[in-house]
């Protein structure tokens, strides 16, 4: 099934701008417009807040729809990791809407809070990859990912699948309010198809980045601001699980209030830099890090590249950035787990899917 492909990883992280086709093709009407249910358009435009509940890399892909909610649509959302949700429920508004964003559909952290929430009689909606699985069944309504099986315990397609689908979804909701955009997301998805493509030709650079920056180093850090921080943490959980070294995801402006005193002579800090609004500011954040020793590492895009990055990315629509910078961390992950040793599909102490809380 890997094909000429060493790991499923590698296969998986190449499919991904197959997948980015396929979610246009799959979401898109004969007149080019957004193709959903009604029920699912129903539920958005009746619900007064939506809630987020999701685990790990989908927990991160659920902050970035928050962004996209919020931004787009004006939807108010709060995003929650569902193993935190289900012990300790925050106070819910009058008509909120539950998203359970899966790959697998099976985590049973996750679960529990649907069936606590049905119980409250909220409507849920699960964005997954596989539609037959519990939490879709057990919902209202699904959002299908359609980014094809994924085998490598670190979910890569899955991710920029489930930021897709939010965006489509956060923009046909902005439609229906009448809000009016400058975004079409099927078109902006296409841009976005061909970035992940370019980056999959450049795989040798990556190798190298990981090869300078990680083949000996303990730990790593990812910096970023708004968007990019985000990226940041599912950069530093994608390198952790599957090379082993220790990795933490900052916001920028944080680092001065501790953090920055774990840098040391060589420490690699990550810096992703793809937001113009606050370009001059994580730029000076990698400047304070640079001075106390580290070995810093930028991913800016094309428009913001500066002397001395480590790696220009193609330029995409900002808000949509996040499934094109991810690739990077993607692939650095990947080469650095070789070059290590470990067993870059199915790393120690971690399963598929979770279906133990
Ligand atoms: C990380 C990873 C996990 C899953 C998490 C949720 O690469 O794969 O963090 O994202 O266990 O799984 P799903 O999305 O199946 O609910």
């Amino acid at each position: 099934e890997k094909g000429t492909y060493p790991h499923f990883m590698l296969k998986e992280i190449d499919e991904q701008p197959f997948v980015m086709r396929k979610i246009i093709q799959e979401y898109q009407d004969e007149n080019d417009d957004i193709k959903l249910e009604e029920d699912v358009r129903q539920a958005m435009a009746a619900c007064d807040r939506v809630y987020i509940i999701a685990a790990g890399t989908s927990y991160h892909a659920g902050l970035i729809g928050k962004e996209f909610l919020e931004k787009i649509a004006q939807v108010p959302t709060e995003v929650h990791i569902a193993s935190e949700f289900s012990y300790n429920m925050p106070l819910l508004s009058e008509k909120p809407l539950f998203v359970f964003i899966s790959q697998s559909g099976e985590t049973a952290d996750l679960r529990s809070v649907l069936v606590e929430t049905k119980q409250l009689g909220h409507p849920a909606l699960t964005m997954t990859n596989v539609p037959g699985s519990t939490l879709s069944r057990e919902s209202d309504y699904t959002l299908h990912l359609h980014a094809g099986p994924e085998i490598a315990v670190a979910s890569t397609k899955a991710y920029t699948a489930q930021m897709a689908v939010l965006a489509i979804l956060a923009v046909d909701t902005a439609r229906a309010k009448g809000l009016t955009l400058e975004f079409d997301p099927l078109k902006e998805l296409g841009i976005v198809g061909n970035a992940m493509e370019a980056l999959c030709d450049q795989k040798e650079e990556f190798d190298q980045i990981a090869r300078d920056y990680l083949s000996t180093t303990r730990n790593c850090f990812f910096i970023g601001r708004g968007l990019d921080y985000f990226v940041g943490l599912e950069g530093a959980l994608k390198l952790k699980e599957i090379s082993y070294i220790q990795a933490e995801g900052f916001a920028g402006g944080e680092l001065k209030h501790g953090t920055i005193a774990l840098i040391e002579d060589g420490t690699p800090v990550i810096a992703l830099a793809t937001q113009e609004h606050v370009d001059g500011s994580i730029r000076s954040n990698v400047q304070e890090v640079v001075a106390r020793g580290a070995n810093a590492c930028v991913i800016s895009p094309e428009h913001l590249t500066r002397e001395g990055d480590a790696f220009s990315i193609p330029t995409v629509h900002p808000l949509l950035a996040p499934l094109v910078s991810v690739l990077p961390m993607q692939l650095i992950s990947y080469y650095a787990a070789l070059h290590r040793d470990c067993d870059v599909d199915k790393p120690r102490n971690l399963a598929k899917s979770v279906t133990v809380e």
